[in-house]
């Protein structure tokens, strides 16, 4: 009774509410929120202590920032749909802090589509800077098993390279990209490499393009470190897998190199094996044992590949 009491408490405040209804959106930085709400950081520290200690919304410090985002189950994320339901999209506080999170969005994709575009020419060889490149490409043709696919969808393709590493096991190949500049050096590549059935084209990984249960292998290689909302994406990659499909996703494990921050637009510092399993499940895909490949630089970055099948509906059979 008295945590239901606090947790009112909590959320009947004007601010704190508004907060609620922005990360329903997503998770959000500090810092975001703090443009987005236009409120000094003291003060939004104040008013994000109360929703933590009352179980509205989860902390998640990373390096040097901190993220916030609903629960995404129990008595609290209850509580904050049931009163969420509540709140009118066009209350002029509401429609006023959405056009502020959509600026705030829009001018993050715009400094990141500016930073591929300034990098896609030498992308190729910067691929390989944080982590040997050879070594995650053959891990991951082991991962992927002997396997042979129909369709491969790649997520974020920047210069095709997945799409030239997997060509000899799909008879299609479709690449996603938001960088004109990354797709143009793709396209080259793709010829190059004698890649025929693969294409690319400009899409967002958020949203793609595809239709439902299109392909048998999706595969998001060192992408979900750059996104807003990398558990959107994972169900995105779901949502346009077959039953029985293959999802591949390749990125840093949890690290403290900021500078990737500050000079290359990552958003997060790597990521949980745990975190992003749970994301897997949310998504209906059965998760496999990740596998680790070990820092080989002073930078301490250690690379994971997660692999995950999705589950075939019960009575149907896998692709
Ligand atoms: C680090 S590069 C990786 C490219 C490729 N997967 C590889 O490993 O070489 C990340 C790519 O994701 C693309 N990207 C970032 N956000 C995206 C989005 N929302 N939708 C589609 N592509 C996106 C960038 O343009 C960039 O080409």
């Amino acid at each position: 009774m008295q945590q239901l009491i606090d947790s009112l408490r909590s959320i009947g405040e004007p601010t704190r509410l508004r907060v609620l209804a922005l990360l329903a959106h997503g998770e959000l930085a500090v810092g975001e929120l703090v443009q987005i709400l236009r409120l000094s950081q003291p003060r939004l520290s104040r008013h994000m202590k109360f929703l933590t200690a009352a179980g509205l919304v989860e902390r998640l410090p990373e390096g040097a920032w901190v993220f916030y985002r609903l629960p995404s189950s129990g008595t609290g994320r209850a509580l904050v749909d049931s009163v969420l339901s509540f709140v009118s999209p066009d209350d002029p506080e509401v429609v006023r802090d959405r056009e502020n999170l959509n600026h705030v969005r829009a001018a993050r994709k715009t400094a990141a589509e500016d930073y591929f575009n300034r990098t896609a020419e030498s992308w190729d060889d910067v691929r390989g800077h944080h982590y040997p490149a050879d070594d995650v490409e053959s891990a991951l043709l082991k991962a992927a098993g002997q396997k042979s696919y129909n369709y491969m969808v790649d997520f974020g393709t920047g210069t095709g390279r997945m799409i030239s590493l997997f060509k000899d096991r799909f008879e299609r190949a479709e690449g996603i990209d938001l960088s004109h500049k990354m797709l143009t050096i793709a396209r080259s590549n793709l010829q190059t490499d004698d890649v025929p059935g693969a294409s690319v084209r400009f899409g967002d990984v958020i949203a793609s393009p595809f239709d439902d249960g299109i392909a048998d292998l999706v595969t998001i290689h060192q992408v979900l470190h750059y996104m807003d909302q990398p558990g959107r994406v994972v169900t995105e990659a779901a949502r346009v897998l077959k039953p029985g499909g293959r999802l591949m996703i390749v990125d840093f494990a949890p690290h403290r190199n900021e500078f990737l921050r500050n000079e290359h637009e990552h958003r997060h510092l790597g990521f949980e094996a745990r975190e992003l399993e749970n994301w897997l499940v949310a998504s209906g895909l059965k998760p496999y044992q990740p596998i680790t490949l070990e820092s080989q630089h002073q930078s301490g970055l250690a690379v994971t590949i997660w692999t995950a099948d999705k589950l075939p509906k019960i009575g149907e059979n896998a692709a």
